[in-house]
């Protein structure tokens, strides 16, 4: 089994919605699906596709126009929820400390947060990617993990760039972050790989070892990329 889980964006419609949960209903598969969707789409339903949001409010309630809470997002039908994007980081200032909290509320709401960590270009050219996924977890995690929980790779000077790290470079990311995890009495929770994946490298990128599946950004509002990169991520 590996999660296969698409975050939308700022895209899409609730047409390419239904068509996808129509098209995912006649396929075989073992893996957990999942698309993030904004928010007005997590009421849409389906057997195959659990729905997912991309953020969640650092509070519970109160006067914060425009933000939306874990139990919201719950009742409104989602069982996922990504936190700490790399677009989030960088157009909103998310720091570990805010994704943190955030992921919290995640927790405490019964969602399952896909807390996202990754380095810039200018931290790879530095050769600070490995510690700077290292502390991006450690410090992005909650102290006390009551539910699931999932990591998210995601390489930022890949994402939505056609362009993916060698197959070594994800294996080394992917066993650093497992051995974060282990350290931090996490062994098991699942680490996904995520930039510029699609239905013709999904098997590859899958297979390398520690990685439980995959994050798909653009390739996930396509039907024939979507459906496809369910079935061949095996
Ligand atoms: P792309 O798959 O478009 O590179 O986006 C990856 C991403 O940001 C998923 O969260």
């Amino acid at each position: 089994m590996k999660f296969v889980i698409g975050n939308w964006k700022m895209n899409g419609t609730r047409a390419i919605l239904r068509e996808m949960i129509e098209r995912a209903a006649n396929i075989q598969t073992e893996n957990r699906v999942a698309l993030c969707v904004p928010f007005t789409m997590l009421g849409e339903k389906s057997d195959i596709i659990a729905m997912g949001a991309q953020d969640i409010s650092t509070h519970d309630r109160g006067a914060y126009t425009g933000e939306i809470s874990g139990a919201m997002l719950a009742e409104a039908g989602a069982k996922y929820v990504i936190v700490g994007h790399s677009e989030r980081r960088m157009y909103h200032d998310e720091t570990n400390d805010i994704v943190r909290a955030k992921a919290a509320r995640a927790l405490e709401s019964g969602l399952t947060p896909i807390i996202c960590v990754g380095e810039t270009a200018d931290e790879r050219r530095a050769g600070k990617t490995l510690e700077i996924i290292t502390s991006g977890v450690r410090e992005s995690v909650p102290e006390n993990v009551s539910g699931d929980i999932i990591i998210a790779y995601e390489p930022r000077w890949a994402i939505g760039a056609g362009i993916t790290p060698t197959a070594d470079d994800i294996a080394t990311a992917h066993r650093v972050i497992a051995e974060t995890l282990s350290y931090m009495h996490l062994i098991g929770t699942p680490i996904l790989y995520g930039a510029s994946v699609n239905s013709k490298n999904v098997a590859d990128i899958v297979a390398i070892e520690n990685v439980d599946g995959v994050l798909v950004g653009g390739a996930s509002l396509k039907p024939d990329e979507f459906i496809p990169i369910i079935e061949n991520a095996k």
